[in-house]
């Protein structure tokens, strides 16, 4: 896809990410997980979606197993209670795919499946993924963020991956 197609979209799931989206890894498990971060852009000339994900999370699991993931993105104002659902639900426990409400959508080109009820899928594929290094963020975020109180002992620093956009498109 041309990047122009890309990122017609950007502007909408931007907004969108303060309310929410949802991450699901590529593989068997159907796993949808709530995100706020994101980062869209451009990198060795390709179009990105970059995720984090804390190694505490299902998720983690799944995208440590798998080559591509997607971002589902809802229409605006929906799918509130779906996303407090698979925020704070983890699939170590419930089967998201049975009890979250959303339905898995075919991935067209290549990606994972995504949410068929959300308005904007982005398919991706990985392409880079390092740990957040604590040591070199400004230090009132790692407080904030990664201090005590975390899932895991040395604060849950999120992975990052970085996803080349391979589609972007309505449902
Ligand atoms: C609005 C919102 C945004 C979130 N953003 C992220 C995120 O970007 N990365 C992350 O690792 N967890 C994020 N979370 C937390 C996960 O969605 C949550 O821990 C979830 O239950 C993990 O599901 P899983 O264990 O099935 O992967 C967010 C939660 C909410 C409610």
């Amino acid at each position: 896809m041309e990047l122009q197609e890309i990122f017609r979209f950007v502007p909408q799931a931007a907004e969108q990410l303060t309310h929410g989206a949802f991450l699901t890894a590529g593989g068997p498990v159907w796993n949808p997980m709530t995100i706020g971060w994101a980062q869209f852009g451009v990198v060795w000339g390709k179009p990105v979606v970059t995720v984090m994900v804390r190694r505490s999370r299902f998720t983690f699991r799944l995208m440590e197993n798998a080559a591509v993931f997607s971002v589902s993105v809802p229409r605006s104002g929906e799918l509130n209670q779906e996303l407090g659902f698979c925020g704070s639900r983890s699939g170590k426990n419930v089967n998201k795919e049975l009890e979250s409400g959303l339905k898995r959508a075919a991935a067209r080109s290549g990606g994972a499946d995504g949410v068929m009820q959300c308005g904007v899928i982005f398919e991706c594929r990985i392409l880079q993924k390092q740990l957040l290094d604590l040591d070199t963020l400004d230090a009132g975020l790692r407080a904030r963020y990664y201090g005590a109180n975390q899932a895991l002992a040395d604060g849950d620093p999120h992975m990052l991956y970085v996803g080349e956009v391979l589609a972007a498109y309505e449902c």
